[in-house]
């Protein structure tokens, strides 16, 4: 069965594409349902697929991106490729919605990534810091080509220049959640990615 088939197997599936209820009692406006997401996942790994990394690591940046990894790196082996696959563990939030300004690593990847081509996968993009620090490190450890890949780009300001080679959406200036984002640790596992009204 695939991921989207459970999804509308499940007993906790949405009422409608445009809200949700969650068990807490809270509305959450529908803003990328999970049609949309799978549709998009192929494309995005053709798109990266066709951009000729020579033995690609990808590196998932925890733990916001689990999720998306997930489904990216299974759209990738269809679209052909066998990457290798690390996680960086990185924090910037802690259990609020506001960035405190500086990233810190709380577990590094396992791979030595000198001379590889890296694929850092990531969420979100706000200010820019988190996948700033995360190429800038990959590449200072000497990594031959480093890109990124984000499921959603917000337009907004940065305090770090970073411009995501691949993007799988635009997304409005809203805190969201769900699809592996959270709100202090909650609504991960929403299957969609949408915003507490
Ligand atoms: P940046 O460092 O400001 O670009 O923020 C990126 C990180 O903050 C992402 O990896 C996310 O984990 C988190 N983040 C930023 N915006 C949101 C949001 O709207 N919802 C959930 N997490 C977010
Ligand atoms: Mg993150």
């Amino acid at each position: 069965m695939s991921t989207l088939q459970s999804l509308q197997k499940s007993p906790h599936m949405m009422r409608n594409r445009m809200s949700d209820q969650t068990h807490d009692g809270r509305t959450i406006e529908v803003i990328f349902p999970p049609e949309q997401i799978a549709a998009r996942m192929s494309g995005l790994a053709d798109e990266i697929a066709g951009a000729g990394f020579r033995d690609l690591l990808v590196v998932s940046i925890l733990k916001g991106s689990f999720i998306f990894a997930a489904d990216l790196i299974r759209a990738l082996h269809v679209s052909g490729l066998a990457p290798q696959v690390d996680f960086l563990t990185l924090s910037s939030y802690g259990a609020g919605t506001k960035s405190r300004g500086e990233v810190r690593i709380v577990r590094d990847i396992d791979l030595d990534v000198t001379g590889r081509d890296v694929l850092v996968v990531d969420d979100i993009l706000e200010s820019g810091r988190t996948l700033a620090f995360a190429k800038n490190m990959i590449a200072a450890r000497g990594a031959a080509r480093v890109e990124c890949c984000v499921l959603l780009d917000k337009p907004v300001a940065r305090a770090a220049s970073v411009q995501p080679e691949f993007t799988a959406f635009p997304c409005p200036d809203v805190f969201v959640v769900g699809y592996g984002m959270d709100a202090a640790y909650r609504y991960r596992e929403l299957p969609y990615v949408g915003r507490v009204v």
